[in-house]
């Protein structure tokens, strides 16, 4: 795991702790050499493959002169410009989900909470590519991968969006800097920032580390849904008026009924917990596109470490454990060690034996649904 008070040259020599505070979601960073000798996760025509595929999101964006089109996946290979052709990238979402290398790149970033944590997206472009001046809602870590890209960025104070082009595009764009990004240099930006990368030469490939953030209305929409049974559901929870008396304005909700619906609220999240475990369950929930392969013959092996699949997503909280949208309760040591587990996304073969009994059981079927694998190399992490 990361120690938050160690230099890392990913951050350009800032300990993760001293770039938290001076320029996370505040002041871009540019890092040269980030990751020197940085490996491309795919090569390109395993990229290209995952992009035909229908559970990898793809899109192709081409730019000729003013107008650009956009092509959502999934996209055949004959659908892709010929490499030496200007003015086009490929972009695929969500490789962290298919490829272990991917999700290993995107591990580098876990100083930042995993609940904040969102994909990693590689883009592929000809000479020239890129999706045009916008802005994004999220930090963002854009590091060079292979290939080169020149980045402009700047403020933006009345954000206007083009309505001629099937992208979020800025209608005006007044960039203050402007750098060449070479293999494993890297530019980290706060959301809100106005920034417009072009592919300069072909065969640029960009990673763009990206972070989810909820807005309130979004978390109130997915909570109150999974609290609404904790309001009651049977009849005799059901509204009911035998003091209702003859009105003679049947247009007004009655007072009753009004109180009715703030009780029905105030139930569903009066349980103590049950936010944070609707919360919790949320965060971990897999994505769409992710299906597990379970296997009822995997058993856990004596002597073996543990390690999380690249799609399982575990958090915690003081009381429960969060994994892939079910909530455990859990105390103790055993609470520790599945603390651990998600910090580390693996444990050791001496961490697994101390287990409790019950909870050996747990992991056991978590195995089995293909959440977690055994270690390669027993007493190590993976
Ligand atoms: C890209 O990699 O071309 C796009 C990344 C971005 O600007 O968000
Ligand atoms: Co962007």
């Amino acid at each position: 795991m990361i120690d938050v008070e160690q230099p890392l040259s990913l951050l350009g020599g800032l300990t993760p702790a001293r770039f938290m505070r001076g320029h996370w979601h505040k002041t871009p960073l540019l890092v040269r050499q980030a990751a020197p000798a940085i490996e491309p996760p795919v090569s390109r025509a395993e990229l290209f493959a995952l992009a035909t595929r229908d559970d990898v999101e793809s899109r192709l964006v081409v730019r000729d002169g003013r107008q650009w089109s956009m092509r959502p996946g999934p996209l055949p290979r004959r659908a892709l410009p010929p490499l030496s052709k200007p003015n086009w990238t490929l972009l695929v979402q969500g490789l962290d989900l298919h490829v272990d290398a991917a999700h290993a790149l995107l591990s580098r970033f876990c100083f930042v909470p995993a609940a904040r944590l969102d994909d990693l997206m590689l883009s592929y472009a000809g000479d020239g590519g890129g999706v045009g001046p916008h802005i994004d809602s999220y930090d963002v870590f854009l590091l060079q991968i292979s290939g080169r890209r020149r980045w402009r960025y700047g403020r933006c104070a009345r954000p206007l969006l083009r309505n001629d082009v099937p992208l979020k595009m800025l209608r005006r764009f007044e960039p203050t800097e402007s750098h060449l990004l070479d293999p494993g240099d890297m530019l980290y930006l706060p959301p809100g920032w106005a920034h417009e990368g072009t592919a300069v030469g072909a065969d640029c490939m960009t990673a763009s580390i990206g972070f989810r953030a909820p807005t309130q209305a979004e978390l109130a929409r997915v909570l109150l849904e999974r609290l609404a049974d904790n309001g009651g559901d049977g009849p005799s929870a059901r509204y009911r008026d035998a003091a209702q008396a003859a009105t003679a304005r049947p247009g007004a909700v009655p007072a009753a009924l009004r109180h009715f619906a703030q009780h029905a609220l105030a139930r569903a999240i009066a349980e103590p917990g049950a936010v944070d475990r609707a919360l919790g369950e949320w965060l971990t929930e897999p994505k769409p596109q992710v299906w597990f392969d379970a296997d009822r013959s995997v058993a856990l092996r004596a002597g073996a470490g543990l390690v999380l699949d690249r799609r399982t997503r575990m958090a915690y909280d003081e009381q429960q454990i969060f994994i892939n949208g079910e909530s455990f309760r859990a105390a103790g040591r055993d609470a520790t060690l599945m603390q651990r587990l998600a910090d580390a996304r693996a444990l050791t073969a001496p961490e697994v034996r101390a287990f409790g009994a019950g909870t050996r059981g747990l992991i056991a079927e978590w195995m089995s649904a293909g959440w977690l694998h055994t270690a390669k190399g027993d007493d190590h992490h993976a």
